[in-house]
């Protein structure tokens, strides 16, 4: 006899490690005869809730991205309707690494934590708290692994996970998650700063070579509906997600991360900010090291560089005409070297598990 009647599962996934361990939770509970639903919370859009006459589980299953869940997810999370069911859990999928045989994990940060807590706040008790290291697939920031290295990596995920649903499902609670917690608070500003700042700055880093051919692919398949047509060629908006699909699904493998353009947006908002800065303290005669003028500096940097960076972005969309500009953008994006790599799929981690 089963504790719950059904299992929902709410998941966004990027690159299909998110999707992937839904499918394995699902996939335990469907062995235990409850009836399960996997939904993609892509767009957040034609997403089934629990009937009110039913006794499910939910679960919330999302990618890492700069220490905290995925912007998405936290959205989701926020305006997630009260009193669907009792008991809840989280799984928060993380870079995992392997040096040699040693597998290494990626970090929560706020990933796990602030959804809990938002949860709590709407009256579910949140019985499991599970991080899983699954492949890296921040490409921008390294070389994608190899895919041998990406199998065992699996393997050894699928275990974790089929246990954690067995042990949710047997009654028992689990939070792995909690192991971590020093290192987790001790990165929350980290956190802070890739949710104010750092993601809408990763989010103008995005091009589309002169591979391209607009098949839209990227298009269609954006989880955050970020991507559009400017000029006849993807522009990424400032709500990109950085999740990756569109870069490890372009069939062209035309999309990359502008490295080279984004050290220069960088050296410009460096400067720009620094000039602004001293302008400020001189024309209003401020002492900089008082608390709250700290805190305005930091705001108006993390302002200017958004600006910057989506200024500089558009001038270099339009001139991506120009050869000289097309080819500086290509030789210095380290994503466009073979060598480079980007995520290799695993076949299983794509097949469809909407519905169990
Ligand atoms: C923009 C971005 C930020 C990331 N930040 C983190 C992080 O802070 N900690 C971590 O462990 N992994 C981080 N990762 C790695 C992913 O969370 C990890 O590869 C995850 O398994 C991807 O899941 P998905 O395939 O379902 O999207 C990040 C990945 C991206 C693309």
């Amino acid at each position: 006899m089963n504790k719950w009647d059904s299992l929902y599962i709410y998941y966004i996934s990027g690159t299909g490690n998110a999707r992937a361990s839904a499918g394995w939770i699902a996939d335990e509970a469907s062995k235990k005869g409850m009836k399960s639903v996997v939904q993609q919370i892509d767009r957040l859009e034609n997403i089934l809730m629990p009937p009110p006459d039913e006794n499910p589980l939910i679960g919330f299953a999302f990618p890492t991205h700069g220490f905290n869940a995925a912007p998405i997810m936290l959205r989701f999370i926020a305006g997630f309707p009260r009193g669907l069911c009792k008991e809840v859990f989280l799984l928060n999928t993380r870079a995992g690494m392997k040096l040699s045989k040693l597998f290494l994990p990626g970090l929560s940060g706020m990933a796990l934590l602030l959804p809990a807590f938002i949860l709590r706040l709407k009256g579910y008790k949140c019985i499991g708290f599970r991080p899983v290291d699954l492949p890296s697939n921040w490409i921008p920031l390294h070389p994608g692994l190899k895919k041998i290295v990406i199998e065992s990596i699996f393997v050894r995920c699928e275990k974790i996970v089929r246990k954690f649903a067995n042990k949710i499902f047997s009654g028992e609670k689990e939070y792995r998650g909690l192991f971590s917690l020093p290192v987790d608070l001790l990165i929350s500003p980290v956190s802070l700063g890739y949710y104010i700042g750092g993601r809408f700055f990763l989010s103008k880093t995005f091009i589309a070579n002169y591979n391209c051919n607009n098949c839209g692919i990227c298009i269609k398949e954006c989880p955050t509906n970020s991507i559009k047509y400017v000029g006849n060629r993807p522009y990424w908006k400032l709500t990109c997600e950085s999740c990756m699909r569109c870069l490890n699904h372009c069939p062209k493998k035309a999309i990359e991360a502008a490295h080279g353009m984004a050290v220069a947006f960088w050296i410009i908002f460096t400067l720009i900010n620094a000039q602004i800065i001293i302008f400020l303290v001189n024309t209003f005669e401020i002492q900089p090291d008082v608390w709250w003028w700290k805190i305005i500096s930091e705001l108006i940097g993390i302002g200017g560089m958004i600006l910057i960076a989506t200024f500089l972005y558009r001038i270099m969309h339009f001139s991506m005409g120009l050869k000289p500009v097309k080819y500086l953008v290509r030789f210095t994006s380290l994503t466009a070297f073979p060598f480079w790599r980007r995520y290799w799929f695993l076949k299983k981690n794509n097949k469809n598990t909407d519905t169990v």
